[in-house]
Parts: C-alpha cells; structure tokens; sequence
C-alpha cells in the first residue's frame, strides 16, 4: 500500500474516491469549498439524509454538469466545530485529535466496503487543531482504519472478502513544512501500530519465542539498532528464574529479546518491557477452554514494545536512548512444568512461591524488569502487559489501566495515552497491597487473592523495580476487543500501546 501527500489538484483527480469532511452546523447546511460536492450535499441535507453529525457519510457518484472524475465522492461528517468540555481528564484538543483519527478510519471503512483502491482525502482546515496535526491524525485514521489481516484466507471467494486499499493520498494545497511533518508522523504510527496488529495476529504456533527473537533482529538491521537475543543457556547463566520456570512446560526455548536505540551516553535512557507470552494455556493451573484460544494475544505488550521500535527506527528521536526487551516464552502445562507450591528465584535473588502458574506475566516481567534495570540504568521505565483478567472487570475493554510508583512519570504517560487516543486510567499501589502478596515460605507470592487483582499483580513488578521511576499498563481489555471505533478492528489486536508509548518519546524533552 502507497501512503503520500499530494497537493495535485484534487479536481484533476481520477481515482476511486475522494473524500471531503464537513463539520455539522448549528442550523443549516454543512459547508464543502468544493461547490459540485456542496450541490449534492443540500440535497442530502434537506432530504434528512445528511447533517454533518459525527460518523455520518455521504456516498455518491458524480454525474452531470462540472462533475469531477473521481468514481465515487465521500462526505464525512466531523461534529460540530465546537471545543467540548473536558471529558473524565481527557482535553478538547485530543478527543478532536481522535475524532479526526476516527473520521479517517470511516473513510477506510467505506473504501474497504465498496472495494475503492485508490482514494483521495482532502485534510479539511480545523478550528481547534493546526493543519499539520490534523493531516497527521487523519493520515493515522485512515491506515489503521485500512488495516486487514488477510494472510491465512487462501480459498475464500472476493465476493466474501472487503477491498484492499493500494494507494491513499492526502491533499493540502500547500506543502509546509508541518503539514509533512504531521503527515509522516501519522504514517510512522500507523504503520508501527499495525506491525504489533500483525504479530498479535499471527497464531501461536507461528508467532513463537524465535519469531520475536528473529523480528528483532530485522529491526535492528534495518533501522541500524543493536538486537541482543538471550537463549534459554543465557537465561540459565545469569539466572532468570522467572522466564526459565514459565518455559518449562513448553517444547520451545525461550528468548529474551533485547533491542538498544542508543543516541550518546549523555543522554537519559528510556527501558520498555513488554509481555511476549506468545499462548498462555494457564500451565497447570489450566486455563477453562472457552475464550482459550485468544490467549495467543497474551503477547501483546512485547508486540507493541517491538512496533514501538520500528516508529523509533523511523524517526531517529534526538536526545534519548531506548531500550526495549522482551521475555518470549510459551505457558504450557507439559511433564516438567511448573507446579503450584514450587519456589523459583528471580533474577537478581528474590524468591517467589507460584501458587497459580496461570499468574505468568508477572514471572517473566520481573526477571525482565530487574535484569533492563540493573545492565541499563534508565531514568524510567515503562511496562506493557496483558497481565490480569480483574482489569477488563474494573475499565472494561475501553481503558487501558495504569499504575506507577513515580506521578511525574505517571502524567507525562497518562497525556501520551490521551493524545494518541488510547485512553489510560490510574489504579492505586500501596503497603497495604503489597502484603497481600506476602509470601509465609518465599520472598514473595505470585498471586495475592481475588481481590484487586491488577493492583497486586501491579505491587508483584513493583518489587522488582526499586525506586526507578516506572509504570505499568495493564492492556488484558484493550489489546484487543478493544473498544468500538473505525480506525481499530471490532475483533483482534488493536495495537494498542504502540502509539502512546511514540507519543511519550516523541514528548520526552
Ligand atoms: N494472560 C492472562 C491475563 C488475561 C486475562 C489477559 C484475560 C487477557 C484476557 C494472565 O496471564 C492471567 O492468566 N492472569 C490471571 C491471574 C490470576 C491467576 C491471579 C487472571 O487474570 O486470571
Ligand atoms: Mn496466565
Ligand atoms: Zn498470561
């Protein structure tokens, strides 16, 4: 698929579809400066058909006198060009960010439906955002909005499938330099979002712990990156109880991929962890089968940790240095898996008695945590995991829940989170959370009881993370099933995490 900016006259435009947006008026029709488009957009409007509202469309054909050569015209409705309030800490200035995310993913659905190949939007002039962040999200919008994962459909009929999108342009009338500038931010994301959509989708018997190791190492040389893989004969070198015990029960060796974005020494480094549990049969804790198969997300946040890096790949941040790594592993209940009661040490000394080996994240991200702190000493750290059912019951699939030990950190995550539209809500830690995974045998216990599940799996990294600042994203409701927008599939991985996580760098300072 071909993504570029144009400012080629759109009049001249001969492709599948082009697309005008139009905000809603207070009373009256909306307004298209195009005036062949604005003819049929009176029509609708006193037919009853149209008003401008949010994530309503105008599809037609052109016909007739001054007609333009596109095959078909899209008129998407924006809202009202109002600021809004405040909405549960999320500001005017990024719920629009995420309408005109939204408006472009209506247009790819619409391409997609009616199989228009080729199409054109025309980024409309914004009363709150400036053009160049709002080509920027549009541009977002409508890639991850065109997103399919069509790999494994070899017989089915074109009649059962959507369209593919071959080429999106967007149109400006002028090339300035922020409109460039937000149009390849919004490519940069969207595509690094769908490279995590594109791993998560994979089945577990492709997406294996080698596989990460292997997309790794592609990433690094491609975007000139330093790619460590640690094998199970490391993990046992350096004593990774966590990620070793998790694996036992698996035909297939570990990894813990490591992918180093490094600027100059000087500068403060950034370590991401992301959960790469690549299917989580629960081990001999066994998980019910109903749902079981969408266990193979369970590798969700190492998705978006690596897609993450692609985006940094791409725009080569100034000023900060990256480190990403990922615990690869299955969670299987073979012969020599671990059992309730067994006591493992993690790296680093502690030692944790598993009472349910279905509470696995946890395993693996300490060993990560501890080991990316002590080699790279970062300034922060930020975690990403599809770590406990308790937080699809408390924010259901349309937050991601965070927790951290640090509020300057927590902030600067919660605004990125905002801005790329992937909402984060904050859970509390706490002594009085910590000792409900108190252990009478180890160190500690790797689950607490029932209650406030994801605040003490959260209080189980904690320990684990000293007093670097950190924080972590419990994404088990958004990585996928996420919640109900244009730009994100109604099932599957959303690729959630991708695009805040290049929010908080591309804002770090
Ligand atoms: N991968 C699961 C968490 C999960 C649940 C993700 C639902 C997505 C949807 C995790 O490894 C797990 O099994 N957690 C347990 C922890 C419990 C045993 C303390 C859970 O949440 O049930
Ligand atoms: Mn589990
Ligand atoms: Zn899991």
């Amino acid at each position: 698929m071909k993504i570029k900016h144009t400012t080629q006259d759109v009049e001249k435009y001969k492709g599948d579809m082009i697309t005008y947006f139009v905000h809603q008026k207070s009373k009256g029709v909306p307004v298209c400066n195009n005036k062949y488009v604005q003819e049929t957009i009176m029509l609708a409007f006193k037919a009853g058909d149209f008003s401008g509202k949010e994530g309503e469309i105008l599809l037609f054909y052109p016909a007739g006198k001054g007609k333009l050569p596109a095959k078909r015209i899209l008129v998407v409705g924006l809202g009202k060009a109002e600021e809004g309030e405040s909405n549960n800490g999320v500001k005017p200035v990024d719920s629009w960010r995420d309408n005109y995310r939204r408006a472009g993913g209506k247009v790819s659905e619409t391409a997609l439906r009616t199989k228009a190949d080729n199409i054109l939007l025309v980024v409309p002039d914004s009363f709150i955002l400036n053009k160049g962040e709002t080509t920027e999200c549009i541009t977002e919008g409508v890639v991850l909005g065109s997103y399919q994962f069509k790999k494994y459909m070899k017989t089915k009929q074109d009649d059962e499938l959507q369209g593919e999108l071959k080429e999106i342009q967007l149109f400006t009338e002028k090339a300035e330099k922020p409109v460039l500038l937000g149009f390849y931010r919004g490519k940069i994301a969207a595509l690094a979002c769908c490279t995590a959509r594109d791993m998560a989708n994979e089945p577990g018997n492709v997406w294996t712990p080698a596989r990460f190791a292997e997309f790794g190492r592609k990433l690094a040389k491609t975007y000139n990156l330093t790619c460590k893989v640690l094998s199970k004969t490391d993990l046992q070198r350096l004593k990774m109880g966590g990620i070793l015990g998790v694996n036992r029960g698996s035909a297939l060796p570990p990894k813990l991929v490591i992918l180093e974005y490094k600027t100059s020494p000087r500068n403060p480094t950034l370590l991401l962890v992301g959960k790469g549990l690549t299917f989580d049969s629960g081990g001999i804790s066994l998980k019910p089968p109903k749902g079981m198969e969408e266990m193979k997300f369970d590798m969700c946040g190492g998705a978006a940790v690596l897609g993450a890096m692609q985006a940094v790949g791409e725009e080569k941040p100034k000023g900060i240095n990256i480190v990403a790594v990922v615990p690869a592993t299955e969670n299987m209940p073979g012969s020599s898996a671990l059992k309730p009661g067994d006591i493992i040490t993690i790296y680093g000394g502690k030692t944790v008695e598993v009472i349910n080996t279905d509470a696995e994240g946890r395993l693996i991200l300490s060993d990560a945590l501890a080991y990316g702190i002590k080699q790279y000493k970062p300034k922060a750290v930020v975690d990403l995991a599809t770590l406990t059912g308790a937080v699809v019951i408390g924010l259901g699939h349309h937050r991601t829940g965070l927790l951290g030990n640090n509020d300057a950190l927590v902030q600067k995550v919660m605004a990125a989170g905002d801005r790329s539209g992937e909402p984060l809500w904050r859970l509390p830690l706490g002594p009085e959370y910590s000792k409900q995974i108190k252990s009478k045998v180890a160190d500690i216990k790797n689950v607490g009881n029932r209650a406030a599940g994801t605040i003490t799996a959260a209080a189980f990294l904690q320990e684990f993370v000293g007093d670097v600042p950190w924080v972590h994203l419990d994404i088990a409701g958004t990585a996928y099933n996420f919640t109900d927008k244009p730009y994100v599939p109604s099932s599957g991985p959303s690729g959630t995490g991708v695009r805040t996580l290049l929010e908080l760098i591309r804002n770090w300072k």
